[in-house]
């Protein structure tokens, strides 16, 4: 594979020097691009000579190559470690001043980063939203480890071991568990919107398609995650690599998801489930006839699936991270986040995302915005685009919150 393996100014850059030496022996054509404060920890020969290429962060070496360009282009990954305070901030921030910088931005989702820096800096909340950003945006940001830092105080901000950083990499570039921040998690998902039957050929539905609920099945399972989704309804193939369940009605779905939910670690609620269903279903179809008045149709209430879940999570003690989505409009009486945050409270779950649906235009569509809210967190996050890249940064947030 070809790596590029980015350097920060921090002490732990000699760390960096195993981590080359793992890279190279395993057959990892790798280029070292040090940062010009990287260079007063560990100088340009060490590199150059490991690694055996030439060393530099300045973009006008090598111009005829488009070096700030292709670098990032053609890597396989580009790993960040030590990733600074200050490399976190100028690639959530998409600086591009130097030849690191430029192949980040073009590294995308390959990028990798290995914080290491003080306790206080890495708790900034400056820098927790870096974090955030970058993970949004499906970058893998490992957490440092808790020890001995470069004075005499410890605590979160160590760069973690070569041998630590050089498994992670492995099993993100070996592509089975994905990412890797769910493996050995079990995630079920609901997609699709439930019908509920008003005879037999007659339902009351909704027009959720199931995209968004898929894409973020496949998210966990690019993740490393073992995927059950529960599907009502869809217009979309089952996720690859997931197992599946099924169902037309909110009754069907309640009992497959709570039939789960000892054996889940992260249950997503992305169905639209029906809140009404019709009070009688009739056996035959419902016929018309000359002279009868327009029927009325009565309805109940079907079982709020999602607050269930979290009313048997709590009772039994279980430790399953519970998430649901709100489509939501604006109207006279509030704003759709001011309606998301009361939904959060209201449901009791640990994550809610927020779809505005004002203009109509989600449902069967390719890409999404949406805005990701957390019990206890006064701030959101939010994220746009593909129903992959929205499902994604779903993901993330879970895995992060689970971390
Ligand atoms: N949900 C559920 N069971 C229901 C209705 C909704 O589990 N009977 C879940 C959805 O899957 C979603 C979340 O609850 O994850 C929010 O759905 P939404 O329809 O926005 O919530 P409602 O409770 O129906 O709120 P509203 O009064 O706004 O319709």
């Amino acid at each position: 594979m070809r790596i590029v393996l980015g350097v920060g100014g921090g002490i732990a850059a000699f760390k960096a020097v195993s981590l080359l030496r793992l890279l190279t022996e395993s057959g990892h054509d790798v280029t070292v691009v040090p940062t010009e404060s990287a260079t007063r920890f560990v100088g340009t020969a060490t590199w150059e000579a490991l690694s055996g290429k030439a060393v530099t962060n300045n973009v006008f070496d090598g111009v005829p190559q488009v070096n700030h360009v292709r670098l990032g282009q053609e890597a396989d990954l580009v790993v960040v470690a030590p990733a600074t305070a200050d490399l976190l901030a100028k690639a959530a921030g998409g600086f591009a001043g130097d030849l690191l910088t430029t192949t980040l931005l073009m590294a995308g989702p390959k990028a990798f980063f290995v914080p290491a820096m003080h306790t206080e800096m890495w708790q900034h909340p400056a820098t927790a939203r870096n974090v955030e950003i970058l993970r949004e945006r499906g970058n893998t940001v490992l957490e440092p480890d808790s020890g001995r830092l470069t004075g005499p105080d410890s605590g979160p901000g160590r760069l973690p071991e070569p041998s630590a950083i050089f498994e992670a990499l492995a099993s993100f570039l070996d592509g089975t568990s994905g990412h890797g921040q769910l493996a050995g998690k079990r995630v079920v998902v609901t997609a699709g919107g439930t019908r509920e039957p008003l005879d037999p050929v007659r339902f009351l539905g909704n027009r959720s398609s199931g995209r968004q609920g898929m894409a973020v099945a496949r998210a966990a399972i690019e993740a490393g995650a073992s995927v059950h989704v529960i599907a009502a309804n869809i217009d979309v193939p089952i996720a690859d690599g997931a197992t599946a369940l099924r169902v037309e009605t909110a009754e069907q779905m309640q009992r497959a998801v709570m039939e789960q939910l000892p054996t889940a670690d992260v249950v997503v609620m992305a169905a639209a489930v029906a809140d009404f269903r019709p009070a009688e279903v009739s056996d035959s179809k419902i016929k018309k006839r000359e002279g009868q008045t327009d029927p009325v149709i009565e309805l109940v209430r079907t079982p709020d699936i999602l607050r269930g879940l979290v009313e048997e999570r709590d009772s039994a003690g279980l430790d399953v991270l519970i998430a649901g989505f709100a489509a939501e409009t604006g109207d006279a009486g509030g704003d759709p986040l001011s309606y998301a945050r009361e939904k959060l409270a209201r449901k009791g779950c640990d994550i809610l995302v927020l779809n505005d649906v004002g203009g109509g235009s989600v449902f069967g569509e390719d890409s999404n915005a949406v805005t990701i809210l957390s019990a206890g967190v006064s701030e959101t996050s939010s994220a746009r685009g593909t129903k992959d890249e929205v499902g994604r940064a779903v993901m993330t947030r879970i895995a992060a919150l689970m971390a």
